[in-house]
């Protein structure tokens, strides 16, 4: 049983925050790296990205949206109570090394996943430009955390409640145009992730996201998390989640991460009912 030792509600309630015992995944996890949890027996598998590790404490940091039947039943654990299983790290670790100038940009909970990754490139000597956004300033998370992980940080939100009136990508589009960049690292919703893409594709700068697939074994044996990169199938959980974003299918993504909604519909209005 893994413990949740602290929690936290972020963005309105719609966005939980919680620290969890796991002292071998905390000694073994690198920035880029998830977890498949279960909260009990009969519980679905769930794939959630680390936002924070702390080997010494023994933790790791979850963070996540309400966004269905199971992270509604997470949202109800309070500390003290416990996960069932959680199991990692898995996937390939973020490939972190002295490059120049990077942009992390970030959007909803992709936020959380962007802070370590962020961090590792700042430790690294790079000049790390963070970006994050939201609809407004309440749905914001990890402002600080965010803004003491990069060397310049920029917040832009949709209604202009919070620093620049606008989307992240027009903030990305500037910075494109005034300096070279050697990197953009862009997690969040897949659309955005898209629209990211899409923007770097014209200057020329490669290119990292992190896919949030379904995803049931975590080890490459069921299928579950393919996804079509540059025309060949890859699997989210082994070969990723990080992938060049300039060969990503993100229509095939979306389409897949749509393919249960009617099921997820049933099982909502039970737990609601
Ligand atoms: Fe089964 Fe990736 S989750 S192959």
């Amino acid at each position: 049983m893994f413990k949740i030792l602290s929690r936290r509600e972020m963005a309105q309630g719609t966005v939980v925050e919680n620290v969890i015992e796991a002292p071998q995944i905390a000694k073994k996890a690198k920035p880029g790296q998830f977890v498949i949890l279960r909260v009990n027996e009969t519980g679905e598998r769930i794939p959630l990205t680390m936002a924070n590790t702390d080997p010494e404490r023994g933790t790791i940091t979850l963070i996540y949206q309400i966004v269905g039947k199971t992270t509604s039943l997470m949202k109800t654990l309070q500390v003290g109570d416990a996960f069932m299983d959680i199991a990692g790290p898995l996937g390939k670790p973020t490939h972190i090394d002295n490059i120049g100038t990077v942009v992390c940009i970030g959007g909803g909970t992709g936020v959380a996943v962007l802070h370590p990754i962020t961090r590792g490139f700042k430790e690294m000597g790079n000049k790390v430009i963070g970006i994050i956004g939201a609809r407004n300033k309440e749905l914001l998370i990890m402002e600080d955390e965010m803004k003491a992980a990069s060397t310049e940080f920029e917040v832009c939100t949709d209604d202009g409640s919070c620093g620049y009136h606008g989307f992240g990508t027009d903030l990305l589009k500037k910075r494109l145009e005034s300096e070279k960049v050697d990197l953009v690292v862009g997690i969040g919703p897949v659309p955005m992730m898209k629209f990211v893409c899409s923007v770097t594709k014209q200057y020329d700068v490669p290119t990292l996201v992190s896919l949030n697939a379904i995803m049931v074994d975590g080890t490459g044996m069921c299928g579950c998390c393919r996804v079509s990169v540059g025309g060949d199938t890859k699997f989210a959980c082994v070969d990723g989640p990080e992938f060049d974003g300039h060969k990503v299918d993100f229509d095939g993504l979306s389409q897949r991460l749509a393919g249960y909604m009617a099921e997820e519909k049933v099982s909502m209005d039970r737990f609601t009912a």
